[in-house]
């Protein structure tokens, strides 16, 4: 990467230090970060006695690259784990789910000793339906208590939960379960978005069609919609679950059971299905749950905004919190389910201490404006998180400011779905903060940015992201596709995980996250990051989001276009558009350089997102080239492509 666009990336200077209140009573002191990398194996084999095993494990790690094993000789139960030893604790009466419904007034309350009984049931329930140790159980399921429920009572079994965004098509649905081969799945009539029930039963009789190995469906009464029914198959939770015993005694499997599979997409077409093991898993959780939000149980009140179809939702709803025996709310609805004001409400009322979403999301409360939040008592919110993307540094100092009344500590948190927890970000009282900066990898975990020969960086220079010692929750394989494992993340530099992120290590040694490394462009032989080019264009005032591809051009190589939302108040003025648009270009080329000014500007009402929140660059990258559509039913809404596709012509300008 040329240095000039590495030295405009670090024009920001801004740097946060962790009060000296919060760092006094912080879980990690600094001393951590030289303790953990003397010898990270020991350090994590320490960690792991925060579980409570059946047979505890004398073996730390065992590795065969890209294989490794953790803890092998250990057994546990990893719903024991979350659940019954907290009531075994005494713990009994806390709240472990304080739910959150769609419509306003519509919550409930679930204690520990309330989950353990209908964990058990489930288990129960499950056990009689078939399921047993090895099993694969698909869960297609909306934000409601029984979908934790059901991958708690999954894992008791031994069973493996392959959890599917309740927003996937039909089609999406049977192909994971095709791949994985699950005999089994839990699912819900329908959920409630913004009032409206959304059947989800339809796509999974759909997907049953295709299917024959389904053996049985379970299904929540969540919206009381009409539903095709097949009585040889389908069985009503509260026919089933609820009658069944609230007894479980679960028992203790082995440190590498198989755990859980996740399906998330790779360079081609097909998903993966990216394997969990057991022990690992929940000591990457657990740790860096408590270490990276400061979790204090017996006070805090957590609220991960995210989706129990991804892996945060694995991670930072399910395992880190409840292993943690923390207090948790969890929300079905929209963020502006209600109103605009909805999630301020929510940390007012419930007293929310730690929150954790996604920069789009702050992105999207930001364009609406402060007026929402202005009327709410934030003061209880202690620490805020950021995960998913790299966060623009305007985002983040909202996020600081207005969230966070310039008082709690920014996680901007760096990993995958392959390596399960948290890999890169600060210790919130310990590591100072910079405005779209991960800083540096936490205790027990070593990254590098590295060249293409695989040589280190020095500070002020860009690279590859690389992890270069094994983790305990690292990815155990792509399910039945151990060639794929191996080319995709361990081929390109042997024996060391390849992210597939590009990354910058500031003067200070700091680590900037630069977004995938297929998004990298070349224009005119310089190489320019299309986030960089974003954060510039979102620094411009009436600008709320923008995406920008590198499509190809007969003279440049790769030519910088970018796609552009404006703030609500901005887009009312449709004649300033070829004003707003030449201002943006102006803009651009003064905060990195002439070099990275967009040919093509498109203004945009929306961006296309996958129904996780990611913008489909991919998409946009065929609308600029003027290809036939790629894949668009991993959408929220498929239209909007189309919608930009013809705007293309009208409001564009170029050189
Ligand atoms: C990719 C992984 C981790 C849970 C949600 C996404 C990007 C993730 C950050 C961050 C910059 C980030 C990377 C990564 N990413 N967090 N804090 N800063 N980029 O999981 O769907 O497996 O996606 O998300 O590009 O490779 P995922």
């Amino acid at each position: 990467m040329a240095n000039e666009q590495i030295e405009a990336w670090l024009h920001e200077m801004r740097s946060f230090e962790p009060s000296a209140t919060f760092a006094e009573k912080a879980n990690v002191s600094a001393s951590e970060y030289g303790t953990a990398s003397q010898d990270p194996e020991a350090w994590w084999q320490q960690q792991s006695k925060r579980l409570t095993w059946t047979t505890a494990p004398t073996k730390g790690l065992e590795w065969n690259p890209p294989f490794a094993t953790w803890f092998a000789d250990g057994m546990l139960n990893a719903s024991f784990n979350c659940v019954d030893r907290h009531v075994e604790a005494g713990k009994g009466s806390k709240v472990a789910i304080h739910w959150v419904g769609d419509g306003e007034g519509e919550e409930r309350v679930i204690t520990y000793s309330e989950l353990q009984e209908l964990v058990s049931k489930c288990a129960n329930a499950l056990t009689d339906l078939g399921v047993s140790s090895g099993d694969r159980v698909a869960v297609y399921m909306p934000m409601i208590p029984e979908a934790v429920i059901a991958m708690l009572a999954i894992v008791r079994l031994g069973a493996m939960h392959s959890v599917v965004f309740a927003g996937f098509s039909a089609d999406a649905l049977a192909s994971r379960i095709q791949d994985s081969d699950c005999h089994f799945i839990v699912t819900a009539d329908g959920q409630f978005r913004r009032g409206v029930p959304v059947p989800l039963k339809p796509a999974v009789d759909e997907a049953v069609n295709v299917c024959p190995n389904i053996e049985a469906v379970l299904v929540v009464e969540r919206t009381g919609t009409d539903v095709a029914w097949n009585d040889d198959i389908d069985h009503w939770w509260h026919e089933t679950v609820d009658l069944s015993s609230p007894i479980h005694n679960c028992e203790g499997f082995p440190a590498e059971h198989n755990m859980f599979l996740m399906y998330t997409s790779g360079t081609t077409g097909k998903p993966k299905g990216i394997l969990h093991s057991t022990a690992g898993y929940l000591v990457g959780a657990t740790t860096t749950y408590a270490n990276v939000f400061d979790i204090k149980p017996e006070s805090d009140i957590c609220w991960t905004a995210a989706d129990i179809g991804w892996i945060t939702g694995h991670t930072y709803i399910v395992y880190g919190p409840l292993l943690n025996g923390v207090t948790q709310v969890m929300y079905e609805g929209l963020p502006d389910s209600g109103g605009r004001d909805r999630w301020w409400k929510i940390v007012e009322r419930l007293k929310v201490s730690i929150l954790y979403t996604a920069p789009t999301t702050i992105r999207t409360l930001m364009k609406w404006g402060t007026e929402h939040l202005q009327p709410y008592d934030l003061s209880s919110l202690r620490v805020l998180g950021s995960v998913g993307e790299p966060i623009n540094p305007e985002a983040w100092m909202w996020y600081r400011e207005f969230v966070g009344g310039n008082n709690c500590p920014i996680v901007d948190t760096w990993w995958q779905t392959e390596t399960g927890s948290i890999m890169i970000s600060p210790l919130p009282g310990v590591t100072s903060t910079k405005p779209g900066a991960a800083m540096r990898a936490l205790p027990g975990i070593n990254v590098d940015v590295v060249d293409e020969a695989g040589k280190s960086v020095p500070n002020g220079h860009g690279g590859l992201l690389v992890i270069t010692k094994p983790w305990p929750s690292m990815t155990r394989g792509i399910w039945g596709d151990p060639e794929r494992f191996e080319e995709t993340y361990w081929s390109k530099f042997p024996g060391i995980y390849f992210a597939g992120d590009g990354a910058k290590r500031d003067e200070d040694g700091d680590i900037w996250l630069l977004g995938r490394v297929d998004d990298v462009m070349n224009v005119s032989g310089h190489r320019l990051s299309t986030t960089e080019i974003e954060h510039a264009i979102v620094g411009f005032p009436a600008v709320a989001e923008a995406a920008v591809v590198g499509a190809s051009d007969e003279t440049t190589g790769q030519a910088v276009v970018a796609f552009v939302t404006l703030k609500l108040s901005e887009d009312e003025h449709e004649n300033d558009h070829a004003v707003i648009i030449e201002a943006i270009r102006q803009h651009v080329s003064k905060a990195i350089s002439p070099i990275a000014k967009p040919r093509q500007i498109i203004l945009t009402p929306e961006l296309p997102k996958t129904r996780s929140g990611k913008i489909m660059r991919r998409l946009l990258k065929d609308v600029a080239e003027q290809r036939t559509l790629g894949d668009v039913t991993t959408l929220t809404d498929p239209t909007v492509v189309a919608m930009i596709s013809g705007l293309m012509g009208q409001h564009s300008t170029e050189d």
